[in-house]
């Protein structure tokens, strides 16, 4: 009998066989619930470009975080729609803020949840920017020049008051140079050692924010974020950026958006051991609820496949505004 040469052959697999050799998967303990807090009492404000997103008043997110609890998500991440801006965002800071107030109610109710707050300014000022705007130089033009310094200050102050409003962990995503050391520094000072911080490391200047902007009431009013956020070409790039804050302390590095830069998650998985985050922001969502709405992709399996593409690229952590659907349905 004459043997074939050497063939690789795919496996025969056998449902059961195809779970043992599954190389990632997926589950609800990986995923990070984002939640838009706004002022008011029993408000539960639809977001129409991201359907079943809603800004809520502090009542009305401790239940949602106390259902997210009760279905298994380990995590929820606050925005805030503050009462006022003004062109520091200082009702970032502010002890009766209104992520420092949902922050304690909700730490309150279900102190298991872990809370992680946004700390970035954009929500805050009245412009629009996440730093303090520098308007000689702006010159019309579409970058907007960020005093990068002074901006690191208000970031402190607004870590720190996170921290002392409860939060587990920060999420700084203004993408100012040198703002992980910075808010390091702050927490250390204040006996904060404990609290991580979770790095939005590599943040891009992406349109895929665009529904985001429309929830959290943050858009810019001139010019557009690409002074500060990353140039879409650059993957090198992405590299310096992690590089920077893993030696500032980062304790995670995130990457956003999340579907169209699956080639930066697998590449930061290779070059660091830190535990690495993935934002499925607001415009990968509202591709999928449309989509979904019309009745052109099935939305679960689209949702599961998506989710899975995140670990399989490298994410231990992905934040997604399916993380209660998904809780829900596996
Ligand atoms: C900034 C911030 C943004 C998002 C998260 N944090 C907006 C931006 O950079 O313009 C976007 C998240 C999403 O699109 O879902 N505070």
């Amino acid at each position: 009998m004459m043997f074939p040469e050497y063939r690789p052959r795919r496996l025969r697999r056998t449902e059961a066989l195809r779970s043992m050799v599954r190389e990632t998967s997926i589950s609800k303990e990986h995923l990070i619930y984002p939640l838009f807090v706004a002022p008011g009492k029993k408000v539960r404000q639809p977001i129409e470009s991201m359907p079943g997103v809603f800004q809520m008043s502090v009542d009305v997110a401790v239940e949602e975080a106390r259902q997210a609890y009760d279905l298994g998500l380990p995590a929820v991440l606050i925005f805030g729609l503050p009462e006022k801006k003004d062109s520091k965002g200082s009702h970032a800071w502010i002890k009766s803020g209104i992520v420092q107030k949902a922050v304690s109610a909700i730490k309150k109710d279900v102190p298991d949840l872990m809370v992680v707050t946004d700390v970035c300014l954009c929500e805050y000022t009245s412009h629009g920017h996440c730093g303090i705007v520098v308007k000689d130089r702006t010159s019309g033009g579409h970058s907007v020049i960020i005093d990068n310094d002074a901006t690191l200050e208000l970031l402190q102050k607004v870590a720190l008051s996170h921290a002392r409003a409860g939060a587990d962990m920060v999420a700084p995503s203004d993408m100012m140079d040198g703002r992980v050391g910075a808010i390091r520094e702050a927490l250390d000072d204040n006996g904060y050692e404990h609290i991580p911080i979770m790095s939005y490391a590599v943040k891009y200047a992406s349109s895929f924010y665009g529904p985001f902007r429309d929830a959290a009431e943050c858009a810019p009013q001139f010019g557009d974020r690409s002074s500060y956020q990353m140039d879409v070409a650059n993957s090198r790039e992405a590299l310096r950026e992690a590089t920077l804050d893993m030696e500032e302390g980062a304790d995670i590095l995130m990457v956003k958006p999340g579907m169209p830069y699956l080639d930066i998650i697998s590449l930061l998985r290779q070059e660091f051991s830190l535990p690495i985050a993935a934002y499925q922001v607001s415009g990968e969502y509202a591709m999928i609820k449309a989509a979904a709405g019309n009745g052109w992709i099935d939305e679960k399996r689209v949702v599961l496949e998506s989710l899975l593409c995140f670990r399989r690229a490298g994410a231990d952590i992905i934040i997604t505004y399916f993380a209660k659907d998904f809780a829900k349905s596996f």
